[in-house]
């Protein structure tokens, strides 16, 4: 049986005609080819959402490739009107999962790689589905170049421990940093924000490829 690898919703509101034109012209118009990875520096977030961090990624880094990867087609959408909008060239997104990414782009490398309040599946029966585990690791650290980092954030604890230790299994390839409430703080995406609201400690980790 195959392992399902998707538990999140696709959509939160109905999209409009104009949303679903927009999503489908940047699809066409953007389409993430191998060659990208030859020849650019590429910085990829997994689980975007509503694609804040996104956006600030493709204005901050100009001269690189950023790939947003998430299923979620309201966040597309609002990335989609954007890099239309704002002819942001440098902005690609594959709007599946990350495991489908990683079967279809076999040659991907990235110079940075972003997961932000990846869902915390905080019941013990669901901590399963959490994206971010060991096979999770060991797959994106063979795709990191030579110092590449991977910037990891979120509000629950016991999800950050997990990815911590996770993490320190690796540290013969890996040097881990801690950061409390100090990775681009600038930038406060919408599940960044709910955490502020709900006044709960926010938890940051750098994992360096050296
Ligand atoms: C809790 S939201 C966080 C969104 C955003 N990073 C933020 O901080 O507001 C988690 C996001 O991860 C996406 N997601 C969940 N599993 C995923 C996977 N396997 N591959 C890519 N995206 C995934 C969901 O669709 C959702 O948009």
């Amino acid at each position: 049986m195959r392992k399902k690898l998707f538990f999140g919703r696709v959509k939160s509101r109905i999209l409009t005609d104009l949303q679903k034109k927009n999503s489908s012209i940047f699809l066409k118009t953007r389409k993430i080819k191998n060659s990208l990875f030859r020849k650019h520096k590429i910085v990829i977030e997994i689980g975007f959402g509503h694609g804040e961090h996104l956006v600030y990624l493709s204005k901050k880094f100009t001269k690189k490739i950023i790939i947003g990867i998430d299923p979620f087609q309201n966040g597309l959408a609002k990335v989609a009107k954007y890099c239309i909008q704002n002819n942001i060239k440098n902005l690609y997104i594959f709007p599946y999962v990350f495991e489908k990414f990683h079967k279809k782009y076999q040659n991907y490398i990235y110079d940075d790689l972003y997961i932000l309040f990846p869902d915390p599946w905080p019941k013990k029966r669901h901590q399963k589905r959490r994206l971010f585990d060991e096979n999770f690791l060991r797959l994106i650290s063979k795709k990191g170049r030579k110092n590449s980092k991977i910037f990891f954030k979120t509000d629950n604890y016991n999800y950050y421990d997990q990815v911590y230790n996770i993490a320190n299994e690796f540290k013969k390839r890996e040097l881990i940093r801690d950061f409390y409430h100090n990775l681009n703080t600038k930038i406060k995406t919408k599940y960044h924000q709910k955490a502020i609201k709900n006044e709960s400690k926010i938890y940051s980790l750098i994992i360096e490829n050296n």
